[in-house]
């Protein structure tokens, strides 16, 4: 089994480029900037990286994302996210960065959209891993905010494919966005956000009707309401599942008690996903490998989780075909 997944070709479609700054690299970029980061040794940061909640790991992960300064920072970051791709086969990732984190760091948008799309670039040329990326808005800050970064990607707009929500969800509504995304579409991006993971399922609602979103990111509390699911399911919206990253932030209990099988036989549109793969203990194989051994997912479970991520993808009908 454990063959058969990482033989498998997938996409990723749940991944926050800031969230897969693996230890080592932290090390290297902190001392190449200069910078002193609150861990001296790898064993610090794991203990560091135990978790009770959603904000607890957001307070960890912008500390980290602050030692990238450069175009080179963002480039390296990006790459060695793009080599596990290929080392996994996961052919194709649709990769989430949060501008914001880094302008208000008083880094420019252009340096981190240079740094990270050529990385992408160079992976479909030399690790035939195809990408793009989700500009996602941090919704903890407000919606002029949000604005102001929409403002500053239009000269890059070649280079973003559908922007996102992410942060602090309770409290910070889909419905606080909505003009946002309103504009956002009108300049040709594809509206996704990340709903239903600690918030409860009227803020998936509020998504769906409110941002007129076309992937749902994690989406578990759907479960709390049938009609919901009967809607999402007629819409044919896909969820994008993180399974370690539920249990790693205590959304799930258990592995075990995951909701992702009964997900499936609800007629869901299922797919996995590691989110931040360098803070929750695995990359995307680990997330189908633990999953599978927990749920006990079949072979065709599996098969078709694979097959839905190049589906709900944002490829072009032409490029999905290769694989489906
Ligand atoms: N949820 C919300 N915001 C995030 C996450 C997440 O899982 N990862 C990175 N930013
Ligand atoms: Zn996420």
């Amino acid at each position: 089994m454990i063959e058969f997944i990482n033989n498998l070709p997938k996409a990723e479609l749940h991944l926050h480029i800031e969230g897969s700054f693996e230890p080592e690299l932290m090390f290297k970029i902190a001392q190449r900037n200069n910078i002193k980061i609150p861990y001296k040794s790898i064993k610090e940061i794991e203990e560091a990286y135990k978790f009770s909640c959603l904000q607890d790991f957001l307070d960890i992960y912008y500390q980290g994302a602050g030692v990238l300064i450069t175009e080179q920072d963002f480039y390296d970051l990006t790459y060695s996210y793009l080599q596990k791709c290929a080392a996994q086969n996961v052919k194709h990732t649709e990769i989430m960065f949060d501008p914001q984190t880094h302008t208000h760091r008083g880094i420019t948008f252009e340096t981190v959209i240079k740094g990270i799309s050529k990385a992408c670039k160079d992976a479909e040329e030399n690790l035939n891993v195809s990408s793009l990326l989700i500009m996602s808005y941090l919704r903890h800050l407000s919606e002029e905010d949000a604005f102001k970064t929409l403002e500053q990607s239009l000269p890059f707009k070649h280079l973003i494919t559908a922007v996102g929500l992410d942060s602090s969800e309770k409290g910070n509504p889909p419905s606080k966005f909505k003009n946002v995304f309103e504009a956002s579409i009108k300049q040709g991006y594809i509206p996704v956000a990340h709903a239903g993971e600690e918030g409860d399922a009227d803020y998936v609602w509020e998504a769906l009707d409110l941002l007129k979103i076309k992937r749902i990111d994690h989406g578990n509390n759907s479960l709390q309401d049938a009609n919901l699911i009967k809607e999402i399911i007629k819409r044919n919206l896909a969820l994008t599942v993180c399974p370690l990253s539920n249990t790693a932030l205590k959304v799930v209990d258990n592995l075990k008690d995951h909701p992702l099988k009964k997900m499936l036989e609800l007629g869901l549109n299922i797919t996995i996903n590691s989110d931040d793969p360098a803070y929750f203990g695995g990359q995307v194989n680990q997330n189908y490998i633990e999953t599978q051994k927990a749920l006990n997912l079949s072979k065709s479970q599996i098969y078709l989780l694979a097959k839905n991520s190049f589906k709900y993808s944002f490829l072009s009908e032409e490029k999905k075909e290769i694989y489906l």
